[in-house]
């Protein structure tokens, strides 16, 4: 059976998309540097910021969905001032190109690269980081596809949680529509053999609201009660931030909905 690699197998994408392919009965591989945490698939431990363990992961590989990233903004859940002046490229970049380069040697027949809507525009330097790691994408002479993604509930509810200490809430009053990420990983599973190439349809939330709207919603669902402050932002300025509305294809889950299953912060 055709073996498939997921990198970022144990990240919140990642994991959604190890469980979708596992229903439809694929051959999975997982690659991250955590040790292997289910028996349900094939487990490679290693590093895309250094190579260790990339080149026995591809071994006998079909297709790679690259899904990992090295994000601190994500993974800390809030943006410092530092995030406005580096973000680190090691995987993001060069281990995209590290990984690019050892699959075109293993005969990978499809490269799926996950990416972020809105990306030309937007100033921050994880966004640089991430258009660079795209571009090597497209650059690359094996069979490739990129799916851009509007940005996760996850990181939404870990943004306004961060900011429950506040009595005061500045929030932008730009329209923009957050989706959730299983229903971005039945995207990808779908465009990665669909037998489709190439720059494929960008995907978002069902609901394309203003950032209040989504701020009162989180409030109503998490009982908090916190004035807002409605911020106007320029259209420029809102793109530098990667507030946009995607045009594509369309999540399935609510805002309201996820806030509803997933109660815990
Ligand atoms: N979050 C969003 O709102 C959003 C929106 C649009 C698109 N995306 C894109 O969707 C993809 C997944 O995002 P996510 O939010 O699900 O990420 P995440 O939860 O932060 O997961 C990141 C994954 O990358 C792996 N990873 C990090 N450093 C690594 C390294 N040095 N070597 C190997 N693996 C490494 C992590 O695994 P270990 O820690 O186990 O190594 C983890 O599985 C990324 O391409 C991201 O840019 C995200």
């Amino acid at each position: 059976m055709a073996l498939t690699l997921v990198t970022g197998g144990t990240g919140h994408l990642g994991r959604d998309i190890v469980d979708r392919l596992v229903r439809d009965g694929h051959r999975i591989r997982v690659f991250a540097r955590s040790p292997a945490v289910r028996p349900d698939v094939e487990w490679a431990t290693g590093d895309l910021a250094t190579g260790v363990g990339l080149r026995e992961a591809l071994h006998g590989v079909d297709t790679v969905i690259n899904a990992a990233t090295c994000s601190p903004i994500a993974r800390r859940g809030g943006v410092r001032p530092v995030d406005f002046f580096r973000s680190p490229s090691a995987v993001d970049v060069e281990g995209t190109e590290r990984l690019l380069s050892l699959c075109r040697k293993a005969s990978v027949r499809h490269f799926l690269h996950v990416s972020i809507v809105g990306l030309e525009e937007a100033t921050l330097p994880y966004a640089r980081v991430k258009l660079a790691g795209e571009r090597l994408v497209r650059a690359s002479a094996l069979s490739w596809s990129v799916v851009r993604a509007m940005p996760f509930y996850y990181l939404l509810d870990k943004f306004l949680s961060g900011l429950a200490w506040l009595p005061l809430w500045p929030v932008p009053t730009t329209t923009f529509d957050p989706v959730d990420a299983s229903d971005v990983a039945a995207h990808v599973v779908t465009c990665a053999f669909d037998g489709l190439r190439g720059e494929r349809t960008e995907i978002g939330g069902p609901e394309a609201l203003d950032l209040v709207t989504f701020a009162r919603q989180y409030q109503d669902a998490r009982k908090l009660h916190r004035r807002i402050l409605p911020i106007g932002l320029s259209d420029a300025k809102a793109r530098g931030m990667g507030i946009v509305v995607s045009r594509g294809v369309r999540g399935r889950l609510s805002w309201s909905d996820w806030l509803r299953a997933n109660r815990e912060t």
